[in-house]
């Protein structure tokens, strides 16, 4: 995987610039910063090569599913799981990408089971978590995201250090525990955790260390800070918070100027 992303230009955000101006506004829980934030990953597996398909589980009526679909290949499968699929999501959808969508109306924990994967192979490179906010389920996304992510994708898990469901959080934290290899967390920002896959961590680590505010900024979101307050030995993330003081990037107490990964 290459590690550097393209200069923005104009044809890159003409993504953002179309979700922007059309389905910004709908309603649903996925915010300016985060929007930035994907977009820029996005770019970035693009500039990479990054290939796969996407599932989100817990969809709504399609406001983080839409801007991932409209940065998905024709030949990329979007795969749009909700325990009730919204009778407007349908036509949401098929304005951006009228064919290869699948729409699994049922929970999570019926997807092993129910053959709505049968025809994709483990070959996923955009998987987002936001349905029960139970630890209970999340544990079981993170099961089945496990078995799709590809080695270059991204997995992203939303209200993750949301004080409003720290279930989320701990059972993220409990499963790594119990798959120490298989995934890294390696940011954490607007109330979501973005995880990958140890052959492509430092990949995804350096592109948040060298690009990734210049990135946020070019998306018009320049209030913000990138922390890396450890050596990489001890927590080996990045955190992204409103703007902190003057610093773009924030390394650890004892010397801030240093970011080590
Ligand atoms: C917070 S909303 C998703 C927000 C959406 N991603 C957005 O960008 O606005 C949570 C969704 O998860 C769905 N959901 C709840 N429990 C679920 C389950 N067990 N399996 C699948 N979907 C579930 C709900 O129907 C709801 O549409």
């Amino acid at each position: 995987m290459a590690t550097t992303s393209l200069p923005p230009t104009s044809m890159q955000f003409s993504v953002l610039d179309r979700y922007l101006k059309n389905y910004s506004r709908l309603e649903g829980w996925f915010w300016p910063d985060s929007i930035a934030i994907w977009d820029s990953l996005l770019s970035f597996q693009k500039s990479a090569g990054v290939a796969g398909h996407f599932l989100e589980i817990g969809v709504y009526l399609g406001k983080s599913a839409v801007l991932s679909t409209l940065h998905s290949r024709d030949n990329e499968a979007c795969i749009l799981v909700d325990a009730i699929i919204q009778k407007d999501l349908r036509p949401t959808i098929d304005s951006i990408k009228p064919s290869n969508v699948i729409y699994a109306q049922m929970r999570s924990t019926d997807m092993l089971h129910s053959g709505a994967l049968a025809k994709h192979p483990a070959n996923f490179r955009w998987i987002h978590i936001d349905g029960e906010h139970t630890g209970m389920a999340v544990i079981n996304d993170l099961n089945i995201a496990n078995t799709l992510l590809n080695d270059d994708g991204v997995m992203i898990v939303d209200d993750f250090f949301n004080p409003q469901y720290p279930q989320i959080t701990a059972a993220v934290f409990d499963w790594l525990r119990v798959h120490p290899i298989e995934l890294t967390l390696f940011l954490i920002g607007d109330n979501k955790g973005y995880l990958c896959r140890p052959r492509s961590t430092h990949s995804y680590l350096l592109y948040v260390k060298d690009s990734l505010f210049d990135d946020m900024v070019a998306r018009d979101r320049p209030n913000v800070s990138i922390w890396k307050t450890t050596r990489a030995a001890d927590m080996n993330t990045f955190g992204i918070t409103p703007r902190f003081g003057n610093f773009n990037y924030i390394g650890p107490d004892w010397n801030k100027k240093i970011i080590e990964i």
